[in-house]
């Protein structure tokens, strides 16, 4: 089969589109036949090995799988034996723990979910990992109520357009921080307010939030806080840091501080739980939620999708298709 392969650490050049054996799926598996397959900034951090602390996880001196990606949606080719949810033909969508970037992708059966009526292997693709991180920060985090005021950092980014749909459907008054290019795709997905950055910082006006999602941290975090209400919660949500420890520095330091103070502060890793992707195919399925999808590359071209990602100026999701 045709896949991104990658022999060692390194930056997008480091992808051969090679030719590799179709993987088989053990007992719990589902082989899947990838239709597209959607990458995010922690893929890119993956393929580099940067910060060197996903090399823990990953693989110490080259990568243990050699196909980057994670997130991904196709048709079941075949399943293990011990698999009776899912059947050869059902389309499916969800997250490989062994790469997505191939025309074929072994996942364990409860990493995925029937993909919704008339949602294309694209829009699918583009949701595993960064809706599910909106949906656990909003929801099991922040605890969004029906009223509340919720401001979003990098609401144009891959997290940010699911957060902003998020937390309308949740009933919140929702301010989206983007660029000036990005706010009219901003409040086309239901925010309240825009703050274009270039002309506004949010941590300088007179307004208050009861939730922020920080999900660029261009501003320190005394001054976020200054925008946030008394007993607010606010979650710094950048993979962004250090070349050894990446943000884990940042992440301890806020978890000190917040055992002095009443707002809450709530750095958090996301955790792929099928029931939350059964969740996000509810509000896909009643449009409370669309993908945004910002470009769409061949399997040829994943280098260059993972460029576009680390450019850090993506506009919804970026996708591979296969
Ligand atoms: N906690 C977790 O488990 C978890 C899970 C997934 C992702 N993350 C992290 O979440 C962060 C966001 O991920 P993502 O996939 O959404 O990234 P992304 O798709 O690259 O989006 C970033 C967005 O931020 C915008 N932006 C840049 N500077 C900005 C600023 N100063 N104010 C407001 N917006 C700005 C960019 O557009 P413009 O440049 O055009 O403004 C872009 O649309 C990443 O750092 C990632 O590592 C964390």
């Amino acid at each position: 089969m045709r896949a991104a392969v990658q022999h060692r650490y390194g930056p997008p050049s480091v992808l051969t589109s090679s030719e590799v054996g179709r993987p088989l799926p053990g007992r719990n598996d589902v082989l899947v036949q990838v239709g597209a397959a959607s990458v995010h900034p922690g893929d890119y951090f993956v393929m580099t090995g940067k910060p060197y602390v996903v090399r823990l996880v990953f693989g110490f001196r080259r990568p243990r799988h050699g196909i980057p990606g994670r997130d991904l949606a196709g048709v079941v080719a075949a399943v293990g034996k011990d698999v009776t949810a899912l059947r050869p033909g059902d389309e499916v969508f969800g997250w490989s723990t062994a790469g997505a970037l191939a025309e074929y992708a072994c996942v364990p059966a409860d990493h995925l979910v029937p993909v919704p009526a008339n949602l294309s292997a694209v829009d699918a693709a583009a949701v595993p990992t960064s809706a599910m991180t909106a949906l656990q920060a909003l929801r099991d985090i922040a605890n969004v109520r029906p009223g509340q005021t919720v401001l979003v950092t990098g609401a144009s980014g891959g997290v940010g357009s699911f957060a902003v749909q998020i937390a309308k459907a949740f009933g919140a008054e929702v301010t989206g921080v983007c660029s000036p290019r990005n706010v009219d795709l901003v409040r086309s997905l239901g925010a309240d307010h825009v703050v274009d950055y270039t002309r506004t910082d949010f941590t300088r006006t007179e307004k208050r939030y009861d939730v922020i999602l920080d999900n660029v941290e261009a501003q320190p975090l005394a001054a976020v806080r200054r925008a946030l209400t008394p007993t607010g919660t606010l979650i710094p949500n950048s993979g962004h840091g250090g070349r050894w420890i990446g943000p884990l520095g940042r992440i301890a330091k806020t978890r000190l501080l917040s055992g002095f103070t009443r707002q809450r502060l709530k750095p958090f890793t996301s955790v792929g739980k099928r029931k939350d992707l059964l969740t996000l195919a509810d509000l896909l399925t009643t449009g409370q939620v669309t993908p945004v999808i910002d470009r769409t590359y061949p399997l040829d071209e994943a280098a260059d999708a993972l460029r576009h990602v680390a450019a850090g100026h993506t506009r919804g999701k970026v996708v591979v298709t296969i």
